[in-house]
């Protein structure tokens, strides 16, 4: 019996820090794909609206902290600027997640404050689950490749007139294996003793990203007549 009701202890102790993970996980999804647009992936305001527009208003949610209890910010984040302290921009999101929603993310931006490295730990966990698609590597290749391979990749992009010799390659016509195309990319031409005018980009980019931009160099491709 005793025993027993050691183990009990043991288990109802334990059971707050892990459903309170579980919790601050899910709400982690729901804040990258919910609220990352303005905030960014970590909270610290570097979305991609903010930084497109120069006026916006300051998104950190560390930096800035004007609600601090978890009853404050679950109404900022359902009445959005329905409450008189907060800008415009930020919409209310009571018709979209539930109340136990807002609460867990509430509760995700209190944690965020306190306990920042182990949020990061989640975000980066699910940054990493995510699943990549063709499309992202068409919005990566229009990025970063297509100033000097072109937009359609026929290695006419705007570079293509001060880097000429060699040129960039034309992808469309490229009829290189997938696996020398990953040695490229990562390692660069000076990798594989062509010209350093191809850039290097294994620091900037996963494997899985190279993998689904080499997905889309495949559809860029033009069968020789
Ligand atoms: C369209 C952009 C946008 C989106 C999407 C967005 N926010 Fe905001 N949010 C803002 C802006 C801008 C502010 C700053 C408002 C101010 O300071 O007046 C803000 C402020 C906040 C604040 C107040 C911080 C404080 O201490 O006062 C919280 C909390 C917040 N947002 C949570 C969220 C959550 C959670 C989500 C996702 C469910 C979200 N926001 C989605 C733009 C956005
Ligand atoms: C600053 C200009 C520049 C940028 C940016 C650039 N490249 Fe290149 N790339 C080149 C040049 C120049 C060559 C030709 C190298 C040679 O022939 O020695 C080349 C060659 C290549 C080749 C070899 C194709 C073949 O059939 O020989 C591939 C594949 C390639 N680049 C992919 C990419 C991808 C993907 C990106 C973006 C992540 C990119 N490049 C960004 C300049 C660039």
């Amino acid at each position: 019996m005793r025993y027993f009701s050691a183990v009990l202890c043991v288990f109802l102790f334990s059971f707050p820090a892990w459903s309170s993970e579980t919790s601050l996980r899910a709400s982690t999804k729901i804040f990258l794909e919910r609220c990352a647009l303005c905030h960014g992936d970590d909270g610290m305001g570097g979305g991609l609206l903010p930084i497109r527009l120069s006026s916006y208003p300051i998104t950190n949610l560390l930096s800035q902290q004007k609600n601090t209890t978890k009853k404050d910010l679950q109404m900022v984040i359902t009445k959005g600027f329905g409450n008189d302290k907060i800008s415009g921009f930020m919409p209310p999101w009571e018709n979209e997640l539930s109340g136990p929603e807002i609460g867990a993310l509430a509760e995700f931006i209190m944690a965020l404050r306190t306990d920042t490295e182990t949020i990061r730990t989640y975000v980066a966990d699910e940054l990493a689950k995510r699943k990549l698609t063709v499309a992202d590597g068409q919005a990566l290749f229009q990025s970063r490749c297509s100033l000097c391979h072109g937009k359609t990749g026929d290695g006419k992009g705007r570079m293509a007139r001060v880097i000429t010799n060699p040129p960039p390659a034309n992808l469309q016509k490229s009829l290189l294996p997938e696996s020398y195309l990953h040695t490229i990319i990562a390692e660069g031409g000076q990798g594989v003793g062509r010209s350093g005018q191809m850039p290097p980009w294994k620091d900037q980019f996963s494997k899985k990203e190279i993998g689904v931009i080499i997905n889309y160099l495949m559809t860029l491709r033009v069968p020789a007549k």
